[in-house]
């Protein structure tokens, strides 16, 4: 078991109808129009004169409402507080809770060595502004000892305050208490993502995820090496089998109050490091592939959430975890599998690993007959060749996969639907054995990829396939409430068509 001591994943959160004497910095919104900025009005809490003359002022040292745009200044006698930091939204009409959600990140990145904020981002929408200054504070300094480590000034603001007009209704609570639920769990997602795989092999995310599910008062069943044996686990035993560092199988499953609700299976790829086996990948880059394992830090996590929420919907989270590595017990190009459920598989590249250890977790997922199954997995390079570093694509069964698509733009994580083309299927056909795990080209990499998938989907399952090889993983600069590094995609999609899911069956 993991003895590591929890820190906090995040700033202190928590509602206001007034800006108190405590606060330190307050952060407004100013909206951008052909007139110049305008300030996205506190709605009574702050008064509208004190505003007026802030606009000025902020007008004088350039600031235009652009998105994202920071520009702070000393504050006015009239103001509790030290400074005002104003942060743009861009243009009014455009306005939407992703632009908050981002806005606000950009606040809180801007923001370090302060020690409590105010804002009156949350008047226009309380759950976006408590989510991007959550996510936009998020850091990951585990790793950086005394000797780099930040000091005070570049510490992550510590405390924020949402201003809103009834702080003590039951709405604005509830509103704050499912927003922190979420930042929490896309932070505990990047944390793992953002964990080096020196520290995170297969056992220790299995004993993290152990410890996790444990606390949040799910049924947890982990899968060793020997008990993937003995089941038949050939496509997990397949990849991992060339590290010391073995394999295993987590089930986390959350069981809802009420009577037969509906069921969701969530499948996660926990490749902990992708070298590529024995077709390895090439040196450049490659630091990046411990991002490998972003579709099942994003399945615990998700998974422990629906459970901290208390939804209506049973859902299991089942997670093959492996470290994909050449050496003398690995596998080999040529070699042929046997999936969990008994289809062979001809391995003609053993760095198409992910969809191996993803079938044998969809058949198991798929034998307690869940209503819908959502997998999610950094699979294929082809993903960013499709649609960039920023945009998941969504493959499943056609009505599933458009809802899923529909809800993550929604909520801001944009997952954009995409087709498996019959005539693709035929390409991953195997001379010796039932599929080859790679096709002959290129072409639609993402998409056959899928195809693949779907060979293990159970009949009269509704699933969506999430591909967010880009969207697991930051490698460049900060942008709205994205840090470098892991960015927890595609936690708040999974969520939010799980509540779906809970209020539409
Ligand atoms: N983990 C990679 C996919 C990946 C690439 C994720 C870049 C994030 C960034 C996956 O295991 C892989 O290697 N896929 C191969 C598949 C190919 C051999 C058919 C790829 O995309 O090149
Ligand atoms: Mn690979
Ligand atoms: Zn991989």
């Amino acid at each position: 078991m993991s003895t590591r001591t929890a820190r906090p994943l995040g700033p202190q959160l928590a509602l206001a109808g007034t800006v108190g004497k405590r606060v330190d910095v307050l952060v407004i919104g100013l909206t951008s129009t052909s007139d110049g900025p305008e300030i996205a009005l506190g709605d009574g809490i702050v008064d509208e004169s004190v505003l007026t003359d802030l606009l000025d002022t902020f007008v004088a040292v350039g600031a235009s409402g652009k998105a994202e745009e920071t520009t702070r200044i000393p504050a006015p006698d009239t103001l509790p507080v030290d400074s005002v930091l104003a942060v743009g939204l861009g243009s009014a009409e455009k306005l939407d809770a992703e632009q908050i959600r981002k806005s606000a990140g950009a606040a809180a990145r801007a923001l370090s060595g302060v020690g409590t904020v105010a804002t009156t981002l949350s008047v226009l929408d309380l759950g976006a502004a408590a989510e991007g200054f959550a996510l936009g504070a998020y850091r990951f300094t585990e790793f950086k000892s005394a000797k780099s480590a930040p000091g005070p000034d570049a510490q992550p603001v510590a405390r924020v305050e949402l201003l809103v007009s009834s702080p003590r209704a039951k709405e604005s609570k509830d509103t704050l208490a499912r927003s922190s639920a979420i930042a929490e769990a896309v932070a505990t997602a990047r944390e793992f993502v953002n964990t080096p795989p020196s520290h995170l092999f297969p056992a220790e995310f299995a004993d993290r995820a152990k410890a996790l599910g444990t606390d949040a008062g799910l049924k947890v069943e982990v899968l060793d090496e020997k008990a993937l044996e003995k089941n038949g686990y050939g496509g997990i035993l397949g990849v991992g089998k060339g590290s010391s560092r073995l394999p295993r199988l987590v089930r986390l499953s959350y069981t809802a109050k009420k009577r037969n609700a509906p069921k969701v299976a969530l499948v996660g790829k926990g490749i902990t490091f992708d070298t590529g086996g024995i077709s390895i990948k090439p040196a450049a880059g490659m630091e990046n592939m411990t991002s490998d394992m972003g579709g099942a830090a994003a399945v615990v996590a998700t998974v422990v959430l629906a459970a901290k929420l208390g939804l209506p919907v049973d859902v299991t989270a089942t997670v093959p975890m492996a470290e994909n590595m050449p050496s003398s017990t690995a596998q080999r190009p040529g070699d042929v599998l046997t999936q969990y459920g008994g289809t062979t598989v001809e391995v003609i590249n053993t760095d198409a690993e992910g969809r191996l250890v993803l079938a044998d977790a969809i058949v198991r997922a798929c034998e307690d007959d869940p209503d819908y199954l959502i997998d999610t997995a950094t699979l294929t390079g082809a993903q960013m060749v499709a649609l960039g570093n920023r945009t998941p694509g969504v493959m499943g069964t056609d009505e599933f996969r458009d809802r899923v698509a529909s809800i993550s733009q929604e909520i801001g994580e944009n997952a954009w639907a995409m087709p498996m083309p019959a005539e693709l299927r035929s390409d991953l056909d195997s001379k010796i054995a039932d599929l080859a795990n790679v096709t002959n080209h290129r072409w639609g990499g993402m998409l056959a990829a899928a195809l693949y998938l779907k060979e293990f989907v159970a009949d009269g399952v509704q699933w969506a396939h999430i591909d967010v090889a880009g969207p697991a993983y930051n490698s460049s600069g900060p942008w709205g409430y994205t840090g470098r590094g892991g960015t927890g995609v595609p936690v708040r999609t999974m969520i939010s068509v799980i509540e779906d899911i809970a209020a539409n069956g």
